[in-house]
Parts: structure tokens; C-alpha cells; sequence
């Protein structure tokens, strides 16, 4: 392989969206940041350079970072943040995985301007794909703006308990498109020639929504879902979750003109407020007539339209070859992990009480509200032994199986209370791990997207209501399930994991959802070393920031 080298300058940057004048924190002045592309085999290294006010982090999102989990990223789970002034170079190697994956800042809100793509061809080069090879490939990063400054409203709502404050657009590489204000000349633009068949590398970097996506006047066909190919899945709209990456083909057999590519929100959520509107990109052909008509708009599905989002979700299947790892049949580890939005109490003489009933919003699993450590990172503290900074208490089982969108049930506001605890579970080397994630949807029922750090897993079921093992264990694809990093858990509903712990250190599994990861949606996987000396985590690079 190769050595792939970036510098990462972070640093302030003004522009305008949306009529106003913003300044945002962006990679090398530019928002989205860089592309990075590479092969499977190569190694990568990235210097960053943090000019910004802000501590940060960054993660690549997706890449297993085999034997580096130095270089993985979130904050106060693998590093301490990399403070303004500081620099600190990431660097890992691409070993088996394939596909379009992205990075992102990892501390705060600030993912929501700093994040790039991150696409990895086959080791014998773009175009060796178990599909026909396109045309042209087309990195299609949807996103979130906010007019505001995104690290205040984090604080805001982490200083009140109330929800977030929503975001102001949706972005297709950036740009709102012409539906927003002032934004006609912010729209992206995919000329197409007649005839030929494009590769859309969709990746949903959006802070706290779960998007639909459609191109007006062409259906797609999904080969490939978080850097893993599928058998090939024709279908007009796509559904992707925070964190989760879809690739597409395109043929460009329509009728020449001019197509609206469009984005919006699927939100589960009743009575939640969620951003009500719509991003565009034009797609159009180079031998287009010109005309003054608008671009054609494709009908997305409403909002709420759960049967069109779990039908997407739950038909997609890999498409494993005789090299790729197939589904381990025997289970070492069982899990089962409640999870959901809950509540803390809140101490009224330092602050508001913007939550439900008066408290202040918390999220959980198992009841157990994932607190960061502030003095030095969870990985330093397992490779260095130092005794209590976290716990390896995880509950197996929950307190409390319970579906409040099951219409005999009211609620017990007494099931929302959740303890803020840094806590997580130990894996043998190479043992597998089954989880059970049921989504209880007992406060704001919404879907999570869980995301596990440093491993791929199969998704072996998914369903509505409460898991129920007997019923579920005979509808377990064992074959050629689907292979994700994040997953989708609807409201009430629950989806179960497959992986095999075989990389040593320590692995952050949290709701991609930006507004829910603060909140305690997370715990952390401590997977031991191996046996060889191949097997064992190095020690730390010693530029490794310090809290
Ligand atoms: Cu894409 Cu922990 O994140």
C-alpha cells in the first residue's frame, strides 16, 4: 500500500448561507473539509493542526483502526482533545474495508461544519467493484446548518435540559439549495451525460435527523451501505440515518431536462419539533434544451412514513464474497441493551428546568447515562491501569422491559430516572459478541442510530415492539445479513448485532445523534489483548494530547 498524507488546518470561517454572514469552524478553509481517498492496503496519516478556539477531536468514521485505537478519536474515550494551538497526528492503516466512509470532528457539536468524505477504492483501483463500473463517482454529503454557533446550542441545552434548538437547513455538499433564502447560487450541480451510470456515495453527516433522499425522474440502486456491498436493492428513496452511508447507482435514462435531487427529514417523532423543510441539488443532462421551468421535484415520502423507512432498512442484505468474514454461529457474549431518552433531576437554584416534568432531559442505556471522563481518556486509563476512572459493571439486563408505544401502557415517569455513571463491559480477544439493542421509546419516541467504534457487525433482525427471543432467533439471517457500523433502531423497536471483539482497546457505541450522545445514549466496549505480540494494543504515540 500507499501512504496517503493530508495536513488538517482547523480554524475559523466566514461565510454566508442563508442571507447571513457566519463564522464556522472548518478544515484547510473549507466547508465540507477535504476529501480523503485511498486504497484498501494503504496507510493514511493526517496532521492536525488545531487553530481553532475550540478543543477538538477527529474520527474516521468506520475504519476499524486495527491496533490503533489511538488514532480512533472520540473525546475523552480514546484521546484527550486536542487543545487551540495543539496539534496531534492520526494515523492507521486501511485493512479490509472498501467502500465511502467519512471523518468528522468527534467533541461537541462541531461535526456539524467539520466533516469530509473518506472513500476507499479497491486495492486494484476505483472501478473493481462487484458491479459494473460507473461513469463517474459523486461524494453526496448531506448535512445540517445552523445560523446559530453550534457549540452554544449544545450548551444551551446541556445548561437548561431542554431539547436542542433545531437546525436552520439541510445541505447537499454544503449547500441548502434553491428552496432556501439567498441560496440559488448555493446549490449543488451534477451535469450528467445520457446514457451513462453514476455512483452517488450518499453519506447522512446531518447532526440530529434522519433523512429520505430522492433523485425526481430516476430510481437507484443501492450497492453498498457503510463501506459494505449489498446485493444489488433497486428502489425510488433511500433512508439514511446519522452516521450511515449509502451507496447508489444512477442511470441517466431519463428524458434531458433538469431533476431536483432532494433531502428531508424522516422523523418518527410525535410532537417533537423537527426541521420542516427541504434541501436540493439540480441534476440535469449536458444535452438538457434550456428552458426557464423549474427542475422536476420528486415526491419524498411524509415525514412519518415508518413503513417506507423500515422497509428500506430491512430488505437490504450483503452481498458477502468467499474473502469477506462470514456471520460467527457461535455466541461467547450476550447482551441486551434498553435504551431511550430519560430524565435527571434538576437543581432549580443554578439553573432551569427546560425538560419534561419539570426535569431536565438525559438519555440512556440500560438506565445508565454515559458520563465522560475529564482527566484523561478512557483508553489511557486501560492501558495504564489507572483505577477509578470508569467501571466494567454494564448491566447485562435491564431493570425494566418496556414499550410505551404499546397502547395498554401509560407512563411511569419513575421508569425515566437514569444515574450518570462511566461504565462499560470487557470482551475476551476474539470472542464473539451478540446485542440486543431495543429502543423502549418511553420518552420522545424516536429512532436511534447506535454506532459502534472499531468494528463492523451483522445485523441479524430487526423489529417493532418488545424482543421477544423465541420469535425473533427464527428469523435470524445467518447468511448474508446486512453489514453496518450504525444501525437504526426504530421507536419501540429493536434490531440484533453480531461482531467478533477482535480489536484490543476501547470502543465507543453511542446514539449518532448528536443531541442524544451529550445526554448519555453510549457506553464503551473494553476489549482485552490478545495473546501475540500482534494481537496487543501499542503504547499511546507520544503526541498524544493531555487533558
Ligand atoms: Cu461517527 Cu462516535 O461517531
Amino acid at each position: 500500500g500507499e501512504v496517503v498524507e493530508h495536513t488538517f488546518r482547523v480554524g475559523n470561517l466566514t461565510i454566508r448561507k442563508l442571507c447571513q454572514e457566519r463564522t464556522v469552524v472548518a478544515v484547510n478553509g473549507h466547508f465540507p473539509g477535504p476529501s480523503i481517498t485511498a486504497h484498501e492496503g494503504d496507510s493514511v496519516v493526517v496532521h492536525v493542526i488545531n487553530g481553532s478556539p475550540y478543543n477538538i477531536t477527529l474520527h474516521w468514521h468506520g475504519i476499524f483502526q486495527l491496533l490503533t485505537a489511538w488514532a480512533d478519536g472520540p473525546g475523552y474515550v480514546t484521546q484527550c482533545p486536542i487543545p487551540p494551538g495543539g496539534r496531534y497526528t492520526y494515523s492507521f492503516n486501511i485493512i479490509g474495508q472498501e467502500g465511502t466512509l467519512w471523518w468528522h470532528a468527534h467533541s461537541s457539536y462541531l461535526r456539524a461544519t467539520v466533516y469530509g468524505s473518506f472513500t476507499i477504492y479497491p486495492r486494484a483501483g476505483p472501478g473493481a467493484y462487484p458491479f459494473p463500473k460507473p461513469y463517474r463517482e459523486v461524494p453526496l454529503l448531506l448535512g445540517e446548518w445552523w445560523n446559530a454557533n453550534v457549540v452554544d446550542v449544545e450548551e444551551e441545552s446541556l445548561s437548561t435540559g431542554g431539547a436542542p434548538n433545531i437546525s436552520d437547513a439541510f445541505t447537499i455538499n454544503g449547500r441548502p439549495g434553491d428552496l432556501y433564502p439567498c441560496s440559488r447560487d448555493q446549490t449543488f450541480k451534477l451535469r450528467v451525460v445520457h446514457g451513462k451510470t453514476y455512483l452517488l456515495r450518499i453519506v447522512n453527516a446531518a447532526l440530529n435527523q434522519e433523512l429520505f433522499f430522492m433523485v425526481a425522474g430516476h430510481s437507484l440502486t443501492v450497492v453498498a451501505i457503510d463501506a459494505s456491498y449489498t446485493v444489488p436493492y433497486p428502489t425510488d428513496v433511500v433512508v439514511i440515518a446519522p452516521g450511515q452511508t449509502v451507496d447508489a447507482l444512477l442511470d441517466a435514462t431519463a428524458a434531458p431536462g433538469r431533476y431536483y435531487m432532494a433531502a428531508h427529514t424522516y422523523a418518527s417523532v410525535a410532537g417533537v419539533p423537527f426541521p420542516n423543510t427541504t434541501t436540493t441539488g439540480i441534476l440535469y443532462y449536458e444535452s438538457s434544451p434550456p428552458s426557464s421551468s423549474p427542475p422536476i421535484m420528486p415526491a419524498l415520502p411524509a415525514f412519518n412514513d415508518t413503513p417506507t423507512a423500515h422497509k428500506f432498512y430491512t430488505n437490504l442484505s450483503a452481498l458477502l464474497r468467499p474473502c469477506d468474514p462470514q456471520v460467527p454461529l457461535a455466541v461467547d457474549e450476550e447482551m441486551f441493551i434498553t435504551f431511550g431518552l430519560g430524565l435527571v433531576p434538576c437543581d432549580r437554584k443554578n439553573s432551569t428546568c427546560a425538560g419534561p416534568f419539570g426535569e431536565k432531559f438525559a438519555a440512556s442505556m440500560s438506565n445508565n447515562s454515559f458520563q465522560l471522563p475529564t482527566e484523561l481518556s478512557l483508553l489511557q486509563a486501560h492501558f495504564f491501569k489507572v483505577p477509578g476512572v470508569f467501571t466494567l459493571d454494564f448491566p447485562d439486563r435491564p431493570p425494566v422491559v418496556f414499550n410505551y408505544t404499546s397502547p395498554n401502557v401509560t407512563l411511569d415517569v419513575g421508569l425515566l430516572q437514569t444515574v450518570k455513571q462511566t461504565r462499560g463491559k470487557r470482551f475476551k480477544y476474539n470472542s464473539t459478541v451478540e446485542v440486543v439493542l431495543q429502543n423502549t421509546a418511553l420518552l420522545g419516541t424516536e429512532n436511534h442510530p447506535i454506532h459502534l467504534h472499531g468494528f463492523n457487525f451483522f445485523v441479524l433482525a430487526q423489529g417493532f415492539g418488545n424482543y421477544n427471543p423465541t420469535v425473533a432467533k427464527r428469523s435470524f439471517n445467518l447468511v448474508h445479513p446486512q453489514v453496518r457500523n450504525t444501525i437504526a433502531v426504530p421507536a419501540g423497536g429493536w434490531a440484533v448485532i453480531r461482531f467478533v471483539a477482535n480489536n484490543p482497546g476501547v470502543w465507543f457505541m453511542h446514539c449518532h445523534i448528536d443531541a442524544h450522545m451529550p445526554w448519555g445514549l453510549g457506553l464503551v466496549f473494553v476489549v482485552e489483548d490478545g495473546p501475540t505480540p500482534s494481537s496487543k494494543l501499542p503504547p499511546p504515540p507520544a503526541d498524544l494530547p493531555r487533558c
